[in-house]
């Protein structure tokens, strides 16, 4: 994934739907730069946020857990549930990038990642498509 600089990173979101707690994949993310507060782009996330559900709204407030920020040095890798609710920071003065292999376990459809819930929508990347706006 390559980010340019002083781009906004990532929102809060789920890389799938967590609607079926059975069908999920998993990202194994590769970084091949350090990532700090320096360079802006830490991973933020909510450890055990997986067993939850859906990720709260924007309505909830902004605290939603208790967040964790991850600095990944160059060579370091992070393996996420796609139902882990995380974001990215925003990125400084410099391009951000990280490779993600995506696996999914067997008897799960391929398009298990075309649908990405934020907090306030859900997405299908195939279309771009807005498919429901959240409160
Ligand atoms: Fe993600």
């Amino acid at each position: 994934m390559f980010s340019n600089k002083s781009s906004n990173g990532q929102a809060w979101h789920q890389d799938c739907n967590p609607e079926n707690q059975e069908i999920y994949n998993l990202n194994r993310l590769v970084y091949t730069m350090d990532i700090n507060k320096l360079t802006g782009g830490e991973l933020v996330l909510i450890p055990g946020s997986h067993k939850k559900g859906i990720i709260p709204s924007d309505s909830f407030g902004n605290e939603i857990g208790h967040e964790v920020i991850i600095e990944p040095n160059k060579g370091s890798l992070a393996i996420l549930h796609g139902h882990l609710w995380h974001k990215v920071l925003p990125i400084h003065d410099n391009i951000r990038v990280s490779t993600n292999y995506r696996c999914i376990p067997s008897g799960t459809p391929d398009n298990i990642t075309d649908i990405c819930v934020y907090r306030n929508m859900m997405y299908r990347f195939s279309d771009e498509k807005i498919l429901t706006t959240r409160d």
